[in-house]
């Protein structure tokens, strides 16, 4: 990959990104931020020049977060989004399975992934063959897939879901079948989850995981609460379910996001990405953040200097093929009018 040249810091570069600077400055020294500005100055300049819109997911570190984020958000919002953009590209600040979600809603734009490399597990460790395979073992059950799965594991379900909207789309398909039981996959603890949830419903699933949510256990969120028995824990449902049952509440990236805006816990950990807090610590001020957290690998790969490469060069291009997201499009569609 050609990498772009550093970029000069400039005063007048400084003084068109103030106003970005403010959102992010609890988090980067002057220095620092000289370093990012020319970058946030430069993409923002292109988004205009060329009409193309980012959509960044909650993980990302804060200046791309704050500064160059135009829709900001869990995996529903950033797919609801795409599907309403008039934008002629969207790069996808996020991972490759939220950049392909975004190409099946909108076949006719350009969308760009900042890097190729940026998978995740969950997608990465189901295929096509294996849902075919999970059919036949559970034959007439809706097939309620994650999103975080290739274009082609969503061609092969009935029905997508996120995190945000897991429970309802269960409740929902099961009614609207009239069954008592599901399949839900990739994620072994995201179906975990919502078992607990709607106990009258039988949750079949896989044996995915996410390897950053899988990394936390119990006894870590109990080491938490000795040390500081006030705080409230708040966890991701793609973590086990010894985790989901010490944590005070359980919610998707945007969902933990919310519960902190409304109720201004006096001290929160959350059990999840660490970008997460740093994104909403400067605007919930009376919130003490304890830091107990795990970086995604995938999500850190995009930075401020590949999207500028990437809106560039306008590369790389996310590509499905159009059989493929015709009938992935119909499982996402379908979630969308569930949600
Ligand atoms: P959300 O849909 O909650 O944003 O989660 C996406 C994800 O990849 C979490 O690991
Ligand atoms: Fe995938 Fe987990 Fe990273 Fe989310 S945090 S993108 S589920 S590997």
């Amino acid at each position: 990959m050609i990498m772009t040249e550093r970029l000069k810091y400039t005063d007048e570069i400084g003084a068109a990104t103030a106003h970005l600077y403010d959102r992010v400055s609890d988090q980067y020294q002057e220095d620092h931020w000289k370093a990012l500005a020319p970058y946030v100055y430069e993409i923002n300049r292109l988004k205009k020049e060329k009409n193309a819109v980012i959509l960044a997911h909650n993980y990302m570190t804060p200046d791309i977060f704050h500064c160059v984020g135009d829709i900001v958000g869990d995996s529903l919002k950033l797919a609801q989004e795409a599907a309403k953009s008039d934008a002629d590209i969207i790069v996808q600040a996020g991972v490759h399975f939220m950049a392909e979600t975004s190409k099946i809603l909108c076949s006719d734009k350009i969308v760009l992934i900042p890097d190729v490399k940026a998978g995740c597990s969950l997608a990465e460790g189901i295929n096509a063959a294996d849902v075919a395979l999970l059919r036949e073992k559970y034959p007439g059950l809706p097939v309620i897939t994650y999103v975080n799965t290739t274009a082609e594991v969503k061609a092969a379900s009935d029905i997508c879901c996120t995190s945000g909207n897991a429970v309802k789309i269960v409740e929902k398909i099961a009614k609207e079948w009239g069954v008592s039981e599901v399949l839900m996959i990739p994620d072994q603890y995201l179906a975990a989850y919502v078992a607990t949830q709607i106990p009258d419903i039988k949750v079949h699933t896989y044996k995915g995981e996410c390897e950053v949510h899988e990394r936390f256990t119990g006894d870590d969120l109990r080491k938490v609460r000795e040390k500081d028995p006030g705080v409230t824990i708040l966890a991701h449902p793609e973590c086990p379910q010894d985790v989901l049952e010490e944590a005070d509440y359980a919610g998707s990236t945007a969902q933990m996001i919310d519960y902190v805006t409304d109720r201004q816990p006096a001290k929160v950990v959350l059990i999840t990405e660490c970008s997460m807090g740093d994104n909403i610590a400067k605007a919930n001020p009376n919130v003490d953040f304890v830091r107990s957290c795990h970086l995604c690998p995938h999500m850190k790969r995009i930075t401020l200097p590949k999207i500028l490469h990437s809106l560039q060069t306008l590369e790389t291009q996310v590509e499905v093929d159009p059989a493929v997201a015709k009938k992935a499009k119909e499982a996402v569609d379908y979630m969308l009018r569930l949600s």
